[in-house]
């Protein structure tokens, strides 16, 4: 029965659209995908719908647009800025892409694979992994995580510094307008320079610019081998420098961690994860390099004990060639966010700033964080390789901006970013104009009006 309230007239269309039994309008039905991974971000939708087409996706939104109500994109909400949830009070509907989950078949020679927005990273990882390939970027939600949510998001994750953010691993989409129109650049052509390149203008949209339904990965080749290390060193500067060092001499470096002691304690108490070396150095990179032949391969561990050897910085070492121990080598460093989120809801804040910058912005941020919230935990851990550090407070009120503002201000003080790899969503809106310009942001807003001028699509996110 549809709760009172609730747009029947809509809630109507919907389900010529998609079928009832995709409309979800009960109160406890709805209440997952009304609250973001967090706990920090929820609101209220009117209905979750799931459409199983790109018609559907099509006929869902000219229904949301004939009855005023906006539209909230969500796929496997694990986002963290709280864009993939309805915001409170407003007329929304949230759009599950959980039926998207066609799979296609690995095209070897382009080395691409068509899928549904819908469907999770490391669904898509296996179908790569099977045909010699890989997505190319990867993170700890790949179980949850939809390649349209990556896409949405411009997600990074742990391969950055080799191949790129998911920005650089999409050859073509297909996606829904606002107007229910679709724009499909799924040809696979590596070079196509006719005109706009609309597929890169809805990586990183955020679900403000269009609804993607089908994402053409550009795979990249599974390596034949792989070295995961375990670093201790003294300090954030020295880790730099380590991986500075690393990336000189290791060609194939895929990943350049870092966490804190203090972080790895959590994990080991909140989760019962050991550290992955000894005697609690202030530092842990946690690295990992590929070799593409057997050749390389053959010479792989060699190369990089040497490259270790020219690092004097580095103190307790673990090295790691099977999968088991490899894997064992990344948990901890993979579930700081899980064992944080069990300290409270936290303020997540994903920065970057320029490599060179980014001790002494550790440094100046946890001095900034002590004075503004001088009772709450701070974790920081990140991609050490890409500048990119998650500071992670939790202590201050879910509504206290306090901390999220000093933070953010550091780092744009550094030459940073407010958003790293997380996006702008709802958290990090009042802070856009820290790192883009006045100019920017005109024409920005420029294009949202032109594709989506009456605001259908994610309101609140990115502008307020
Ligand atoms: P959702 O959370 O559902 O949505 C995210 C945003 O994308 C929202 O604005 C939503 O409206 C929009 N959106 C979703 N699907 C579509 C679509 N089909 N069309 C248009 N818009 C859409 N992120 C990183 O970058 N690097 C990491 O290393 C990383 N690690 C993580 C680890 C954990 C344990 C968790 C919980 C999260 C992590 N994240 C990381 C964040 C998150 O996984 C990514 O942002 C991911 O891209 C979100 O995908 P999703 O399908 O869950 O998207
Ligand atoms: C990570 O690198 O662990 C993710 O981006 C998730 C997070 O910041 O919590
Ligand atoms: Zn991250």
């Amino acid at each position: 029965m549809e709760p009172a309230g609730r747009s029947t007239e809509l809630t109507k269309a919907l389900a010529d659209a998609v079928g009832a039994e995709h409309v979800l309008v009960e109160a406890d039905v709805r209440a997952g995908y009304e609250v973001d991974w967090t706990g920090r971000f929820r609101g209220d939708a009117l209905a979750v719908v799931r459409p199983g087409s790109v018609e559907e996706v099509a006929a869902v939104v000219r229904a949301c647009a004939a009855s005023g109500a906006a539209v909230v994109a969500q796929g496997g909400n694990t986002g963290l800025v709280g864009g993939g949830v309805p915001r409170p009070g407003g007329r929304q509907v949230v759009l599950s892409t959980a039926r998207l989950r066609a799979v296609g078949e690995v095209d070897v020679a382009a080395r691409q694979l068509l899928v549904g927005a819908g469907v999770t990273l490391a669904a898509a990882q296996a179908t790569a992994h099977a045909a010699g390939c890989e997505v190319g970027v990867d993170l700890a939600a790949r179980d949850s995580a939809t390649v349209g949510g990556m896409v949405a998001t411009n997600a990074g994750g742990v391969h950055v510094v080799r191949n790129g953010p998911m920005r650089a691993r999409v050859a073509g989409v297909e996606a829904v307008l606002a107007d229910g129109s679709v724009v499909r650049r799924l040809a696979g052509l590596v070079k196509d320079n006719a005109g706009y390149d609309l597929t890169g203008l809805l990586v990183g949209s955020e679900g403000t610019l269009g609804i993607v339904t089908r994402v053409l990965l550009a795979l990249v080749p599974a390596p034949v081998e792989r070295v995961t290390v375990a670093l201790g060193v003294p300090s954030l500067a020295d880790a730099v420098e380590v991986v500075g060092r690393l990336r000189r001499a290791l060609p194939g470096l895929e990943a350049a961690e870092a966490c804190f002691a203090d972080g790895l304690d959590l994990v080991e108490e909140a989760l019962r994860v050991a550290p992955p070396v000894p005697g609690r150095p202030a530092v842990t990179v946690v690295a990992e390099v590929g070799a593409w032949s057997q050749a390389a391969a053959g010479v792989l561990l060699d190369e990089v004990a040497a490259a270790l050897d020219a690092c004097p910085a580095i103190g307790a070492t673990a090295v790691a060639t099977d999968r088991p121990s490899r894997t064992r080598l990344w948990e901890a460093r993979e579930r700081h966010t899980e064992a944080v989120a069990t300290l409270g809801v936290p303020h997540k804040l994903d920065v970057a700033v320029p490599l060179g910058r980014l001790a002494a912005f550790e440094a100046e941020v946890r001095a900034r964080v002590a004075a503004v919230a001088p009772r709450s935990t701070t974790v920081l851990w990140g991609h050490v390789g890409d500048g990119n550090l998650h500071v992670n407070v939790v202590g201050p009120a879910p509504d206290d901006e306090a901390v999220d503002a000093a933070v953010l201000a550091v780092a744009a003080a550094h030459g940073g970013t407010v958003s790293a790899e997380h996006g702008i969503g709802v958290a990090k809106v009042p802070y856009l104009a820290l790192t883009r310009s006045p100019e920017e942001v005109a024409a920005m807003r420029a294009l949202k009006s032109a594709l989506d001028p009456a605001g259908l699509l994610n309101p609140g996110v990115l502008f307020p």
